[in-house]
């Protein structure tokens, strides 16, 4: 009798303990149950394919968004067909966007010739050839071995930005955009993002004259800006100008879609208010901490807890008002700095060529992208002639003889006196987007937002503060879904991590 009481204490005695044993383990090695992703733009969407392959099948992963998907990633109607009004090209070595695409069955879309041409307010200062080795021939005449070593310059930054992906595949992460800086090109990659493009090129020897004539131009059409943007983003800019640029058949704005769709996360059309953080006592009498997300959806006001909340939204004037209750130290609603205005208007017309001061006749004229110098008498950045999303059977661009869309990049919207110039008849029914774009780059700068915002709690578009782009945006999205993995999961030895290229290579 007494021995059995012993034995029967004894286990119950075990089995309490084994319960508790694995209630301790369980509460660390839980997988969270629910995440909030604010934003369904690019970074958004990403973020929830890249959180369900970090945390599985069995999490719930909510992701905000007030308006359509896709963000910045937008097309608009003109007659039949769908043109991209906001981010449009993608670089051939982007290998989050091509994963994607390859992932998603989505195809690149039929690419279509271009020539590009610049305008200084008066007439076409340059214009590309058909001929490589024309075109090559002109710019050594004029600016000697400027052009071959830029392009020599780009591919130096992208090799080391291409280095991204190999810590990435590793499962390695960074808190700040300094430290992700850093791990891709050293001490040499915070200087170029802390400097002005101009004052970049012009210590590698580059000379002014080229910077006028060719550099501003390429940072006006991508960043609606001059030369003195940082060296970074001007380097992501420079790489714009490279060949074999694509675009997604369909629209851009699908990849974000489809994401959505893969990583079966819940859309709820809401616009996030606030995030605040509540303490909860858990099963071992110590705290958890959740996120208490409140927002605003058809049906009013509502809120949620969530375990892990990424936002994909600028955090600045203009382009979002979450608050930040109760965080000590407190997170502001707006970072300091401001986002830059870029109009995109999309006009179905005929061109009056002459305003380019042109000499073809119209019907010769077959120069799709008009770039502009940083000159008193170019109120535009840019004039292209643009291509449907998709490329029916047989397209061929139209020449300027004969009405087609356009798409002109201004910091201001364009007057009816503006576009009377620019054009000899235009359909008034003209689509203007006034988007605030990208951030006003305006270096050397104090400090960037950082990746996390508090232990659980991360922001994507500091990384916009290197460069804004749509594979910026899918990388921030990786290194965010992976910080929220190793600090979920205790791994600190994946997270900022010295001399990476060298260590890589030992674990390989
Ligand atoms: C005119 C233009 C041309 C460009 N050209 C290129 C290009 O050629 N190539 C390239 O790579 N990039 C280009 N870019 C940049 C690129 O589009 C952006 O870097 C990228 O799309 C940013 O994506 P994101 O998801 O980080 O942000 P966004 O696309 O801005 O997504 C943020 C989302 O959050 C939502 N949101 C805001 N507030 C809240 C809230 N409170 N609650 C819930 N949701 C909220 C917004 O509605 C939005 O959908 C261009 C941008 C513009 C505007
Ligand atoms: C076309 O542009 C030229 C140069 O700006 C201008 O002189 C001419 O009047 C324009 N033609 C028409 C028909 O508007
Ligand atoms: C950028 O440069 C300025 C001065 O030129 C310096 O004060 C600042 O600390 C630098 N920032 C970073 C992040 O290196």
């Amino acid at each position: 009798m007494s021995i059995k009481t012993l034995s029967l204490r004894t286990l119950l005695f075990l089995g309490l303990c084994q319960t508790c044993r694995r209630s301790l383990a369980s509460e660390l090695r839980d997988q969270p149950k629910k995440i909030a992703v604010v934003g369904a733009g690019i970074g958004g969407s990403a973020t929830a394919y890249f959180l369900r392959k970090e945390f599985g099948a069995a999490v719930k992963i909510d992701v905000f968004e007030p308006e359509t998907v896709g963000g910045r990633l937008a097309t608009v109607k003109i007659g039949e067909q769908e043109y991209e009004t906001g981010g449009s090209v993608i670089h051939p070595l982007n290998l989050h966007m091509k994963h994607f695409i390859d992932n998603l069955g989505i195809n690149q879309r039929e690419s279509v010739p271009s020539k590009m041409a610049i305008f200084d307010g008066k007439e076409l200062t340059f214009e590309e050839s058909d001929w490589f080795i024309v075109n090559m021939l002109r710019m050594l005449w004029r600016y000697g071995f400027n052009f071959l070593r830029m392009q020599m310059w780009v591919e130096g930054v992208l090799d080391k930005f291409m280095r991204i992906y190999q810590y990435q595949q590793f499962g390695y992460s960074f808190s700040t955009v300094e430290k992700l800086l850093h791990a891709m090109g050293g001490d040499g990659f915070l200087m170029l993002a802390n400097q002005t493009l101009e004052e970049a090129m012009l210590r590698e020897g580059f000379s002014q004259v080229f910077l006028n004539d060719i550099v501003a131009p390429i940072t006006r059409v991508n960043y609606g800006q001059s030369v003195r943007i940082n060296g970074f983003v001007g380097a992501v800019s420079l790489a714009g100008a490279d060949s074999g640029l694509w675009s997604v058949d369909g629209g851009n704005r699908l990849v974000c879609s489809g994401l959505l769709y893969h990583s079966k996360a819940e859309l709820i059309p809401a616009r996030v208010t606030s995030i605040s953080v509540k303490v909860r006592p858990s099963k071992l009498g110590t705290t958890t901490n959740f996120y208490e997300v409140n927002y605003v959806g058809e049906s009013g006001p509502a809120h949620s807890l969530y375990d892990i909340v990424i936002v994909a939204t600028p955090l600045h004037q203009g382009k979002s008002d979450i608050s930040f209750p109760g965080f000590s130290p407190p997170i502001p609603s707006h970072y300091p700095g401001r986002y830059h205005q870029t109009v995109s208007t999309l006009v179905y017309g005929q061109l009056n060529v002459s305003y380019l001061g042109a000499h073809q006749t119209p019907a010769h004229f077959t120069v799709s992208e008009v770039l502009t110098t940083d000159s008193e008498g170019c109120a535009l950045h840019s004039l292209s002639s643009v291509d449907p999303v998709s490329i029916p059977p047989g397209y061929q661009r139209p020449p300027a003889s004969q009405p087609k869309v356009w798409k002109i990049f201004s910091p201001q919207p364009l007057s009816e006196e503006q576009l009377a110039a620019i054009f000899l008849s235009w359909d008034p029914a003209a689509s203007e987007t006034r988007w605030l774009a990208y951030p006003a780059y305006r270096p050397p700068h104090r400090r960037t937002p950082p990746f996390v915002l508090h232990e659980r709690l991360y922001y994507l578009n500091a990384v916009e503060w290197a460069a804004s782009a749509m594979e910026m945006s899918a990388i921030a999205a990786r290194n965010a879904a992976l910080l929220a993995h190793h600090h979920w999961h205790g791994l600190a030895g994946k997270v900022d991590q010295e001399d990476l290229h060298v260590r890589i290579r030992g674990e390989l």
